[in-house]
């Protein structure tokens, strides 16, 4: 059974739902969803593919705790690994910094040599109204 950690930084708890929704469709995966704040090397160690999750703050920033973690990423831990992006931002609000944050991740894991699989998956305003979309790149994974 492959194994995925999937890594996320939310401040409102709305990438912690998509982390978590991303899971309940991994069903034939041995999945483990862990805050960022409580991350470890083992996780990605142990992983076949390994997610990251983070919103965009400030003006296209990471999420707070995922800034600290970023920093630290590093091609020891991520040179070829599997490795796909997904968080949560406001396109009408942040039009040219949407999910910025999602992007500079996807950059900084192939600047490490990770293997970016897919696209990453950006989840405008409420959740909820994007449920079709987190189904079908959860399922992208498989
Ligand atoms: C002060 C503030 C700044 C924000 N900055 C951005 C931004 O730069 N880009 C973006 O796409 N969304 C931005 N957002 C929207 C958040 O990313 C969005 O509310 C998201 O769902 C929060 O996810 P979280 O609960 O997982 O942290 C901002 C929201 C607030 C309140």
């Amino acid at each position: 059974m492959k194994n995925v950690s999937i890594i996320f930084g939310s401040t409102t708890g709305n990438t912690e739902k998509v982390a978590n929704l991303i899971k309940d469709h991994m069903t034939d995966c041995n999945v483990t969803v862990s805050n960022v704040v409580d991350a470890k090397d083992a996780m990605i160690e142990s992983a076949d593919l390994v997610l990251f999750g983070s919103s965009t703050w400030g003006y296209g920033e990471f999420q707070d705790d995922f800034a600290p973690y970023y920093d630290n990423m590093s091609s020891d831990l991520l040179s070829g690994k599997n490795v796909a992006v997904f968080g949560c931002g406001d396109s009408v609000g942040f039009a040219d910094v949407y999910c910025e944050a999602v992007n500079l991740i996807i950059e900084k894991a192939s600047d490490c040599g990770a293997k970016v699989i897919v696209e990453g998956l950006k989840v405008d305003g409420e959740v909820d109204d994007n449920l079709d979309k987190i189904e079908a790149f959860a399922k992208s994974l498989l």
